[in-house]
C-alpha cells in the first residue's frame, strides 16, 4: 500500500486537524463538520494528482485554452454515519462522482474490548473499471475499511483504489495494508501511535460520529 501522510509536510491542513482534536472547539459541531469537510477537500485535491488525465480544449471569449482534465470515473464510498462530512468534502471537488453508502458498525461482545463489524445497509453503483475512493474518517483498527471492501466486491473490480482517512492509528494502517494490494493508495491527514482497549485512537479526537451528529443511545 502506498501511504501518503499529509501532515508530514506542515501546511494549513494542520490548523483543521488541530481544531477537530481540540475538546473546546469540538463543542461547535458545525465547525467540526466543516473542518472534516475541508480536510476531505484537501485529501481529494492531493489524490487527484495521481489520476489519469486527458486533453481538453476550452473556448474562452478570446481564444482556445488547452488543458488536462481528470478522465477517471470516480465512485465515492463512505461509511455511515461518521463518514458523511468527509464524503461531502470529497464530493465538493469530484463534482461528477457516483456515490456509494454503507452502514458498518461495531457490535460489542460482553468484553468491551472485543467487537465485530456488522455491515447492514449498502447502496452502490457498478465499480467495474472505476476509481474507487473509500472514505472512513477514523482508521482505528482498520476492520471497518476491510469489511466495507469485502462487502463491495460483488459490485465489480475497480481500476484503482484510494483510501481516505482523517486520523489513523498505526495498527489500523498496518491491518489495512495487509488486506489491500500494494497499488492501493492511503491518503491520511494524521497518524497517531496507539489505540486504547476500546479501539479508540489515542490521542485521536473521540467519537467522530457523535461530534458531528450528536450522542447516540447505545442499544
Ligand atoms: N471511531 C471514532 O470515532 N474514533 C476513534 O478513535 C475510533 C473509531
Amino acid at each position: 500500500m502506498q501511504i501518503h501522510n499529509l501532515s508530514e509536510t506542515p501546511s494549513i491542513l494542520n490548523t483543521f486537524i488541530s481544531e477537530i482534536r481540540d475538546k473546546d472547539i469540538q463543542k461547535d459541531s458545525m465547525r467540526f463538520r466543516r473542518n472534516i469537510e475541508r480536510i476531505g477537500e484537501i485529501l481529494g485535491y492531493e489524490l487527484s494528482k495521481t489520476l489519469d488525465f486527458m486533453n481538453h480544449s476550452t473556448t474562452t471569449p478570446l481564444g482556445k485554452s488547452e488543458t488536462l482534465l481528470p478522465k477517471s470515473d470516480v465512485v465515492l464510498c463512505s461509511i455511515l454515519r461518521a463518514g458523511v462530512p468527509l464524503h461531502n468534502g470529497l464530493l465538493n471537488y469530484f463534482d461528477a462522482a457516483e456515490n456509494a453508502f454503507i452502514s458498518a458498525y461495531r457490535q460489542h461482545k460482553q468484553n468491551p474490548a472485543s467487537f465485530e463489524i456488522v455491515v447492514e445497509y449498502l447502496a452502490c453503483p457498478s465499480l467495474e473499471d472505476k476509481t474507487l475512493i473509500l472514505a472512513d474518517p477514523m482508521l482505528a483498527t482498520g476492520q471497518s475499511m476491510v469489511a466495507t471492501f469485502e462487502a463491495l466486491k460483488p459490485f465489480g473490480t475497480p481500476k484503482e483504489i484510494h483510501l481516505v482517512s482523517v486520523i489513523g492509528a498505526q495498527d489500523g494502517i498496518d491491518y489495512v495494508a495487509q488486506n489491500f494490494n500494494s497499488k492501493t493508495h492511503l491518503w491520511i491527514a494524521s497518524v497517531d501511535k496507539v489505540l486504547n482497549n476500546k479501539g479508540y485512537i489515542i490521542p485521536g479526537l473521540g467519537d467522530a460520529g457523535d461530534l458531528a451528529f450528536g450522542i447516540k443511545l447505545q442499544q
